[in-house]
């Protein structure tokens, strides 16, 4: 039994004190789980694009102080009163989409989005407290908001118990953090919602952590032909290691990337993954799709109010646009199984880091993903 249990612990953590500011590094107050929750020792934590959009102005529902972070792995520390799926010692992933296993979308084979975050106006702006409506963090006497019900960026966090997945025993923390967000995303895009068959010719536009993600998945599912669209050529050897068979940088061409697409792939794809996140290329991600069955999946999350206007055209041709949340897997029965996957060497998570830096280096991390020059970067406690 862990001699912190019932208490108050003192970590150290992140925090986003305003919009638009570097993170802060903090001792905070970690309070015991309440019912139904389960205090976790994070031991790695990926920095993802999400984190980044959290502390942005741009994002309107940014709720501050905050520590974010929603990528991550740990082990229990201590568990709540109710708590029966988990002790002290488990391996375990927060998960930012819950499934609490009773509501009516958990009870459908339909979706993964669980009734807890169906009421949100994003999926990113809920869960900025625990369930009872207060917060387990505090630092210099003042309230912290959670983050996507995770918070990864603090050494110990609090998360409810519909909120995690118990991992194998043996996985590597540094590696299967990715699991809790940005692996699962592309790589279930591919699987579970462009739903890729044997012999699919499939595009891939933007190739972070993500998007390469996605080009696995394709690749695991028998695509024939998977082209990797990006602006940033740095990219490309990676793609091709993990299945791009053909990388295009669209401003190397005359014609708009869609019509080149469809010219090599005589008339589009099978289906296309949007994985930038850019609004002025989810027309193109839809139009490089073939007549007939073409499918376009949008998974970039854009924060902000514009919106994209599709061609009622393209979709009487037989198009079809289809967006995902956690790439559809229901989280607290796939993560489990996504992990023992990568421990069986089915994919390949270990190319998507490229930098694994101290937690204290979280700010040199955003940076090197802002710059570019990073699909993941991992922090270790
Ligand atoms: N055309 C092609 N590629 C683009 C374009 C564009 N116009 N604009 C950006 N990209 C590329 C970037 O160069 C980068 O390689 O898209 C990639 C995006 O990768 P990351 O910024 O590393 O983001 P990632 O973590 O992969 O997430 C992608 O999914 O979960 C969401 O919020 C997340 O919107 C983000 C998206
Ligand atoms: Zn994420």
């Amino acid at each position: 039994m862990s001699s912190t249990r019932g208490k108050v612990i003192k970590c150290k953590a992140a925090i986003a004190w305003e919009a638009g500011k570097p993170l802060s590094l903090e001792e905070v107050e970690v309070s015991p789980p309440k019912e139904h929750e389960i205090r976790v020792k994070i031991i790695a934590t990926g920095v993802c694009r999400t984190d980044a959009h959290g502390m942005s102005p741009r994002f309107k529902e940014g709720l501050f102080p905050v520590i974010l972070g929603h990528e991550g792995a740990g082990i229990v520390e201590s568990i709540g009163p109710g708590v029966t799926r988990f002790k002290s010692g488990d391996k375990v992933i927060p998960l930012y989409l819950p499934q609490c296993g009773q509501c009516k979308f958990c009870l459908s084979p339909k979706t993964n989005l669980c009734e807890r975050i169906s009421k949100a106006k994003t999926p990113i702006s809920d869960q900025h407290l625990m369930l009872d409506g207060t917060s387990r963090f505090t630092c210099k006497g003042q309230k912290i908001y959670h983050f996507m019900g995770t918070s990864t960026f603090s050494e110990y966090t609090v998360v409810a118990e519909s909120s995690l997945a118990k991992i194998d025993a043996a996985a590597p923390l540094d590696k299967v953090c990715l699991i809790g967000c940005g692996f699962s995303t592309g790589y279930g895009a591919a699987i579970n919602t462009a739903k890729v068959e044997p012999g699919f010719t499939c595009a891939v536009f933007g190739l972070g952590g993500v998007g390469l993600s996605a080009v696995m998945g394709c690749k695991v599912a028998g695509a024939s032909r998977i082209f990797g669209i990006d602006i940033n050529k740095n990219k490309f050897a990676l793609a091709k290691e993990l299945g791009a068979t053909d990388c295009l940088h669209p401003q190397e061409f005359k014609k708009p990337i869609q019509k080149v697409i469809a010219e090599m792939t005589s008339g589009g794809v099978d289906c296309s993954i949007e994985c930038s996140g850019n609004i002025a290329i989810m027309n193109a991600a839809l139009s490089c799709t073939t007549v007939g069955w073409g499918t376009c999946v949008i998974v970039g999350v854009a924060i902000g109010e514009e919106g994209f206007i599709v061609s009622p055209m393209e979709l009487i041709m037989g198009r079809t646009i289809k967006a995902t949340f956690f790439g559809g897997w229901k989280a607290i029965e796939s993560v489990p199984k996504l992990v023992l996957d990568y421990m069986a060497g089915k994919f390949n998570l270990d190319a998507l880091v490229s930098y694994t830096l101290p937690f204290e280096k979280i700010n040199e991390a955003f940076d090197l993903m802002r710059e570019g020059k990073s699909n993941r970067t991992v922090l270790v406690y």
